[in-house]
């Protein structure tokens, strides 16, 4: 399972990217309000792109099929590797079919339901992006949306990418991974967390602590030797 970020926070992706762990990243409307409101979108998605060299998703604001075309295109004219981002609604099945047709990938986004993913899929989405946290938080089961849409995909055959998205924490990205989502995007802090264990930390105070006295009693070694 590929891993990416979902962050428009400059340093999280460099340092994020700088691990070497992270194939893309998704940005939303939301997360970019979050950083400098005065912001040049333009700029900053380009940034972004410059950071992470590989996927990055990049939203549309329209709610019609042409407006959202007229964006993807603007946003096309920035980089022509960019992924459009599609609400999940009529019209942007609209537009992501359009924009199959001219071979530009399309992530459709805020899709709750396997049947949404199933539609999404059928306009000709590059990637269905599952929002598992948002489920959870109103007491449905959003990994079992990621399952669902799994084993729909393996029965029938289908080829839109499983991005599990709204990732809250690290057992969410292990629980992806098991439900087989082909990626998951997650925040800088769950993410940063998952790499994290009080045992790695404890070992290598340990290592660190034998190789300095090791060093120390060559050290003392050599010095009785003179
Ligand atoms: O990028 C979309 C999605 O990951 C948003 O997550 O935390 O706002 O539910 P969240």
């Amino acid at each position: 399972m590929e891993l990416y970020l979902d962050s428009a926070n400059l340093d999280e992706i460099r340092h994020v990217a700088s691990l070497g762990i992270i194939s893309g990243v998704t940005t939303n409307p939301s997360l970019l309000a979050k950083e400098d409101p005065t912001v040049d979108v333009r700029q900053r998605i380009l940034e972004i792109y410059s950071l992470v060299g590989g996927h990055v998703s990049v939203e549309v604001v329209s709610t019609d099929a042409d407006g959202m075309l007229r964006e993807a295109e603007e946003i096309l004219s920035w980089f022509p590797e960019a992924t459009i981002k599609i609400p999940m609604i009529p019209e942007g099945l609209k537009a992501v079919r359009r924009l199959s047709q001219q071979e530009v990938d399309t992530n459709v986004t805020l899709i709750f339901t396997p049947s949404q993913a199933l539609a999404a899929n059928n306009a000709g989405a590059t990637y269905v992006s599952v929002f598992v946290g948002r489920l959870d938080d109103v007491g449905s089961d959003g990994m079992a949306v990621v399952r669902d849409v799994r084993e729909i995909w393996d029965i029938q055959g289908l080829s839109s990418q499983i991005l599990a998205a709204s990732i809250r924490h690290p057992m969410h990205i292990i629980e992806a991974a098991k439900a087989g989502a082909d990626i998951a995007t997650c925040p800088y802090k769950a993410l940063m967390q998952s790499l994290q264990h009080p045992l790695t930390d404890k070992g290598l105070s340990a290592f660190l602590a034998d190789h300095r006295k090791m060093q120390e009693e060559i050290a003392k070694a050599k010095g009785a030797l003179v």
